[in-house]
């Protein structure tokens, strides 16, 4: 057990994630339970900056393991990019005494933690970081999941259901956007989960006549008379594809881009119970004296890694899905 650590510091940074409360309650309650004192930092980084925080106990995190968004609040602080900015944090977390910070969030979030870290090392000072993945995007190099990442999935799988009955009646062609930044993951998962006719995603090059017309064709040879395109963020735009569409086969398709639903509402069980224990294991790595640390999933067991190896990873989707999904599609 690391003597050295007494008071922690908690944030959630980027985009929020739902899990992230269950992340916190998490943290907060291990870090207590271990004898540690814990301060929220609200807004992420530019909480650290701003000073702006409070005192967190047990009570702090009662009933939000079931909630969304982040009692913490979120932000993206182009200010923590600039040394100037990561001084005003440093000077923050040593006004308020903090031996160690949890950071909760995604790439940025993790960018931003191992620059401070560097900078704290600069100075000479002692401050350790660790940090949880959580964003919907599931991009992370060093984990094979994310917590959001589940809920974020059910949230667009709900949605693109209910917009099949309606396209189903009025055979029609869907064009839905989902988010995932510059990834695949929640299309293509998503994809697979509603038998999309199609799916466009960044890590498979477009080629529109083969991945659109071709497969609305071959839909409709096969008897169907509706067809559910998904398109990640990272791949284009539905509304180009939509128009695309329209002129290459004359049919009109409907449009809908999710954007933020996705990002909201009650986390899943999955995301609640690794969010559970990924919390558990960033004290437990703080306590254990280990360094600046990322925890991350990987065979189905928690794991904790170096930061600056962790960031040089790169997360690779797993492009037999994307045959799977190939497969299944109905072929006339
Ligand atoms: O990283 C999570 C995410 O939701 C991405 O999927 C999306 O590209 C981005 O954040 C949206 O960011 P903002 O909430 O700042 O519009």
């Amino acid at each position: 057990m690391s003597e050295e650590m007494k008071r922690i510091g908690i944030l959630t940074s980027g985009g929020d994630a739902p899990g992230m409360n269950a992340a916190v309650r998490a943290v907060v309650r291990t870090a207590l339970n271990n004898g540690l004192e814990c301060v929220g930092i609200r807004r992420g980084w530019s909480g650290l900056i701003n000073g702006d925080f409070f005192p967190m106990d047990s009570s702090s995190v009662n009933h939000i393991i079931n909630k969304g968004g982040t009692i913490l609040y979120t932000a993206r602080c182009a200010e923590f990019l600039d040394a100037e900015g990561r001084t005003r944090a440093i000077a923050t977390c040593k006004l308020l005494g903090l031996d160690g910070i949890v950071a909760i969030g995604g790439d940025g979030t993790f960018r931003g933690a191992l620059a401070l870290s560097r900078q704290v090392a600069e100075m000479g000072q002692k401050l350790v970081v660790v940090g949880v993945p959580a964003t919907i995007d599931n991009d992370i190099g060093c984990s094979n999941y994310t917590i959001g990442f589940d809920t974020a999935c059910n949230t667009a799988i709900e949605c693109i259901d209910k917009l099949r009955d309606t396209m189903q009646s009025h055979e029609r062609c869907s064009v839905v956007e989902v988010m995932g930044r510059h990834a695949g993951f929640l299309a293509l998962y998503v994809g697979i989960s509603v038998g999309a006719t199609a799916v466009l995603i960044p890590e498979h090059e477009v080629d529109f006549q083969r991945d659109v017309v071709e497969k609305i064709r071959q839909a409709r040879l096969a008897g169907t008379t509706h067809f559910m395109i998904v398109v990640a963020e990272g791949a284009g735009s539905a509304v180009e594809i939509g128009a695309r569409i329209h002129e290459a086969i004359g049919i009109d398709p409907r449009v809908t881009v999710l954007g933020h639903i996705q990002r909201g509402g009650a986390p899943t069980a999955r995301d609640r119970e690794t969010a559970s224990r990924m919390g558990y294991e960033a004290v437990m790595a703080l306590l254990a004296g280990k360094g600046n640390r990322i925890i991350g999933t990987r065979d189905g067991r928690l794991t904790d890694m170096d930061m600056e190896e962790a960031l040089a990873m790169e997360k690779k989707l797993e492009m037999y899905r994307y045959d799977v999904l190939e497969a299944l599609t109905a072929k006339g």
